[in-house]
């Protein structure tokens, strides 16, 4: 028997069975069940939401005798004959390859013949793939329309379809469906399909979806295939082309004990096996999201779904990062999407991302704190008496999170650009004065100029904004330098070379 993909074979023939879309659901039952229902609507939103699913079950709902609950009770007269060959009450039209004035005009001519049920009813896919004169034919029909026809247009881009026709029609928003509700529906199929999965798993497929139903269960498809009926998180890894815990777990582990070298020959091992570096930086951060996840909430269990033996890692690597750290991880890893964007060297851009990361910059706070802990301990231990801590006059956020809040907030202004050379600077704070630290000379030009830009809406120049913006968070002085790093070990040959053996070095 030839196997049916399960989006075809799971595709909704009822209300009741959509999933995550009951803004629409709703009001179409309502307007079914009040009989109101109207001539045009349009139904927008990402692909794989359930837009052509809807206006399926609202062509047939709209034409049957006696609807169960607003759908279609599949057996009344009316029903039964929309399965008939010759019957045209509902025509379905993809505009994606017919989207010319004439295929439009075929289907609105016969718009004034009688439907043999109720309603005739169009549902256009892809609508705003029609030409300038096919929209214009519609709009002519969808101005007056016979009382008997009823157009859904469906389209991925609501953007592109002409104001003139919008207007003439209800328009219902699809969303993307949680991952909550697909991982429901995704096990309830595999129950269904009797196939035994790990629920670990099904969360993964879920979260691969991204929202989408369809490409939910493609993906659930191809675990099907590849698991041979068994489905395993690591299974569903190697069909997503994602890293194994065991993987991510080491490449954590050399960000936190500083290992460089270690770091390089694992980037090198992944990408020699074909990994991509952009998926690694998903999965890393992914993981150190979890590691935080776990390490701060009680009922992490139920935030995030991991197989026992990845979890109980997980939450043993949780001690030996910091929180804070954490989200400097994150936050830098997250930062190199910007990146990928305008780069093709993907590799390059990771790679000085995780040395930076595991550099010993890094390390010697995470010394210091060391040396910190351990002088307390000790102090403790001898039963020192502890003095209170003189009263701050102003509880101070963290450095790092002052200037992640004014980048966020350049970003949330409109200044991309500037908010993405603000990304990867350093920071330091003294009592009075709080220093930002580019290095790269052009990043610092963005950041410091104090020119207005013509020609656009700002009316404040670069420096002004990020003032403007520091003032609201802090009462320091706010210096912006230059600073390019020259690594010693690599810059001496070349001083050496210049001023030959005269310099003296120790
Ligand atoms: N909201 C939903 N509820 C249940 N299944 C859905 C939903 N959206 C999509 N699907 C699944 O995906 C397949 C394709 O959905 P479709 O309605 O064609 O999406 P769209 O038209 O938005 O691209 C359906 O056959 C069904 O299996
Ligand atoms: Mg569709
Ligand atoms: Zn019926």
């Amino acid at each position: 028997m030839a196997y049916t993909s399960l989006y075809r074979k799971y595709r909704p023939n009822t209300f009741s069975k959509v999933i995550g879309q009951d803004h629409v659901v709703k009001t179409l039952v309502n307007q079914i069940t009040s009989n109101t229902v109207g001539h045009a609507y349009v139904f927008t939103g990402t692909r794989g939401t359930g837009k052509t699913s809807v206006a399926k079950i609202f062509a047939k709902a709209v034409n049957c005798l006696e609807p169960v609950n607003g759908s279609p009770c599949g057996k009344c007269k009316n029903c039964l004959d929309l399965a008939l060959d010759g019957n045209f009450d509902i025509i379905e039209l993809d505009a994606a390859s017919n989207n010319g004035v004439d295929q439009i005009r075929d289907i609105v001519d016969q718009v004034n013949y009688n439907p043999i049920g109720k309603y005739k009813v169009y549902i256009i896919d892809e609508v705003h793939m029609l030409t300038k004169s096919a929209f214009n034919a519609l709009l002519k029909t969808l101005e007056e329309p016979p009382k008997h026809a009823i157009f859904i247009l469906a389209t991925t881009e609501v953007n592109m379809v002409p104001a003139t026709i919008l207007s003439r029609c209800l328009r219902f928003d699809f969303r993307l469906v949680s991952t909550k509700l697909l991982v429901e529906h995704v096990s309830k199929i595999f129950d269904e399909e009797t196939i035994k999965y790990e629920p670990a798993a099904v969360e993964l497929i879920a979260q691969a979806g991204k929202g989408s139903v369809r490409d939910t269960l493609s993906i659930a498809d191809m675990c099907i295939s590849y698991c041979m009926g068994d489905i395993t998180y690591n299974g569903v890894l190697e069909v997503l082309g994602a890293n194994d815990p065991e993987t991510i777990e080491r490449f954590i582990v050399n960000i936190i004990n500083g290992d460089l070298e270690g770091s390089l020959n694992l980037i090198d091992e992944l990408c020699a096996k074909g990994k991509s570096v952009t998926v690694l930086t998903q999965d890393l951060a992914e993981a150190i999201k979890n590691i935080i996840y776990i390490k701060l909430c009680k009922d992490a269990k139920n935030l995030v779904t991991l197989p026992t033996d990845v979890y109980t890692k997980y939450k043993e690597l949780g001690k030996s990062l910091t929180v804070q750290r954490g989200l400097q991880m994150i936050e830098k890893l997250n930062s190199l999407y910007a990146q990928y964007r305008i780069s093709t060297q993907h590799r390059i851009i990771f790679e000085s991302a995780i040395l930076s990361l595991a550099s010993n910059e890094a390390q010697n706070e995470v010394d210091l704190l060391k040396r910190k802990v351990a002088t307390l301990e000790k102090a403790v231990a001898g039963g020192v008496q502890v003095k209170a801590a003189p009263q701050q006059a102003k509880v101070q956020a963290p450095r790092v999170e002052v200037w992640s809040t004014i980048v966020k907030e350049l970003e949330r202004r409109g200044y991309g650009f500037l908010a993405l050379a603000a990304t990867d600077v350093e920071v330091e704070e003294t009592d009075s004065s709080f220093t930002v630290k580019v290095a790269d000379k052009s990043k610092y030009e963005m950041l410091t100029s104090t020119t207005k830009p013509v020609g656009t809406i700002n009316s404040k120049s670069n420096r002004e904004v990020i003032n403007e913006i520091f003032s609201g968070i802090s009462n320091k002085k706010l210096d912006i330098v230059c600073e390019v790093k020259v690594n010693k070990d690599t810059a001496l040959p070349y001083v050496k070379e210049m001023f030959g053996n005269r310099l003296n070095t120790k």
